[in-house]
């Protein structure tokens, strides 16, 4: 007999429903999988026939065949196991074929027959909304269910699942309170506050945030650099629900969601090492995996020692950083996932790190100093709007008893009024915040009057700074008068944003 039974299988963020065909008939016995499975879906075979007999099922001598479709999706990884086990079973009629009108199942299969979770709950419940009922790992129910319109009916073993099938045991559809998920909001252990002095490299912070900004802070190891790019998400605004969602499916894909946290609703902060790939940044991999800046996405992607990253590696952040999003290429075509991030990239001010420190002596010459500054230019410098100098705090401020430093949510408070400003003036365009001003709305939304003018021409020829460099410092300055409520661009924001280009003039060394 044929039977048919629902599963999914993940396609970059994305789940596809696929029809898993089981045709049983006479002859030598065989167990065959086509339809374009990888290597992992064959093993099923394997572990399929193991679950069935170790959980008392008969399995079929007879020549087996499973077909997936449709056949131009390709089918990777072991949540396909439980519908194939099923299908076998309704096949040999032990399940009536009717029971399982729109049902979807999803799950793979350990040797005595326990359901396993899979990756990417989130991406199976969105493509089941509505029209089907999830049949999923009990570890996976309340992250599908996330989704409005899911009903995800929790599964710990084969036996279970067929007993539910057969009618002989009931179970409830899941049912957890995302609102609740969303406001009880995990309680935040960086914040500002923590961090002494540096109002300097905060307040820089505090405009990076205002206005989208990428940020490089360059200091010396043990300033607080890390300390303080750690505690970006803390003042930018809290997620909305569609962020949440798209960040955890992106988690979720790369099973890294906690399963008592079924949403990510604290925007993400991701620092991988110098020595990561171009896969591990980007994305890919045989079996293809979202990259640190996919996981970074409505977040923060911090780059620490960024010149040691390696060049191609840098390279590839050129098209997240311009389109918001990742195209990977692959032998079965090519896949998208978000990736519109904060970047902050930090480096030592020299190869020793301690160029322009008091405390200790610089051993670069020139030249080293030069080369090493030289390995950011290009793609990153490029896309970075703000630089913040971060000296050491004299270890006597550090233990300073004086008035607490502002935390994070006063800082935040600010930070969304000047969003909401940037978002009002820029709902025509198609954009939200200062960062994304092309060069024609540079011209229309910053315009300076003479004062403004004569100080940012003095500015150009006595730093030295490019053409490229006087983009930036309007859009800053912009951002600065948007925090200031300020409507037109005044001399004293212009002259705050040429601060935040030190590099430019610095790189002669
Ligand atoms: N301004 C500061 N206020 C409080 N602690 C600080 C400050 N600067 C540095 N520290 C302490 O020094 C440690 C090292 O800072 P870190 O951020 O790792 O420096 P960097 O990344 O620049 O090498 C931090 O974990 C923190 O404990
Ligand atoms: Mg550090």
């Amino acid at each position: 007999m044929l039977a048919k039974v629902l599963t999914v299988a993940l396609v970059g963020l994305d789940a596809h429903l696929i029809d898993v065909e089981v045709d049983i008939a006479g002859g030598l016995p065989q167990f065959s999988v086509v339809g374009l499975p990888d290597a992992t879906v064959r093993e099923s075979r394997d572990r399929v026939r193991s679950a069935l007999k170790n959980t008392g099922f008969h399995f079929p001598a007879k020549k087996i065949t499973v077909n997936l479709a449709p056949a131009d999706v390709k089918k990777e990884g072991a949540g396909l196991d439980l519908a194939m086990a099923i299908g076998i079973l309704v096949a040999e009629e032990v399940i009536p074929a009717e029971r399982l009108d729109r049902f979807v199942l999803v799950g793979e299969l350990s040797l005595d027959g326990q359901i396993k979770p899979v990756s990417g709950a989130l991406s199976i419940g969105i493509a089941c909304r509505d029209d089907y009922r999830l049949l999923l790992p009990a570890e996976n129910c309340r992250e599908a269910a996330m989704v409005e319109g899911v009903a995800a009916y929790p599964l710990r073993t084969l036996p279970e699942a067929v007993a539910f099938l057969r009618g002989t045991l009931t179970l409830d559809p899941v049912r957890p309170d995302r609102a609740r998920f969303f406001e009880a909001r995990p309680p935040e252990d960086d914040d500002y506050g923590d961090v002494r002095g540096q109002d300097q490299a905060k307040r820089a912070l505090e405009v990076a945030a205002a206005g989208g900004h990428n940020v490089l802070m360059v200091g010396p190891p043990g300033s607080g650099k890390t300390m303080l790019a750690k505690r970006l998400p803390t003042i930018l605004p809290l997620m909305a629900l569609d962020e949440a969602i798209e960040t955890t499916r992106v988690h979720s894909i790369a099973a890294l969601l906690p399963a008592d946290r079924p949403l990510v609703t604290v925007r993400p902060f991701r620092s991988p090492h110098h020595s990561i790939s171009d896969a591990g940044l980007i994305g890919g991999g045989t079996v293809p995996r979202p990259g640190e800046v996919s996981l970074a996405h409505n977040g923060v992607l911090f780059l620490d020692e960024s010149p040691e990253f390696r060049r191609p590696v840098l390279d590839g952040l050129r098209q997240p950083l311009e389109e918001g999003a990742v195209t990977l290429t692959r032998v079965s075509g090519s896949l998208r996932y978000p990736a519109r991030f904060m970047l902050i990239a930090a480096m030592n001010p020299c190869p020793c790190g301690y160029y322009g420190d008091r405390s200790r002596e610089c051993i670069c010459t020139p030249q080293q100093i030069r080369r090493y500054r030289a390995r950011l230019s290009g793609p990153l410098q490029d896309r970075i709007d703000i630089h913040i100098e971060v000296p050491p705090v004299p270890v006597r401020e550090l233990h300073d008893q004086g008035p607490a430093p502002e935390p994070s949510a006063m800082i935040r408070k600010r930070v969304l009024e000047a969003r909401e400003r940037q978002a009002g003036r820029y709902r025509q365009e198609g954009i939200h915040t200062n960062a994304q001003l092309k060069p024609r709305h540079v011209k229309r939304y910053c315009g300076l009057d003479r004062a403004g003018q004569d100080l940012l021409e003095q500015a150009m020829t006595r730093l030295g700074l490019s053409a490229r460099a006087h983009g930036r410092i309007l859009r800053v300055a912009r951002t600065i008068a948007d925090l200031a409520g300020a409507e037109s661009l005044e001399p004293v924001h212009v002259a705050e944003a040429i601060q935040y280009r030190s590099l430019d003039r610095r790189l002669d060394v």
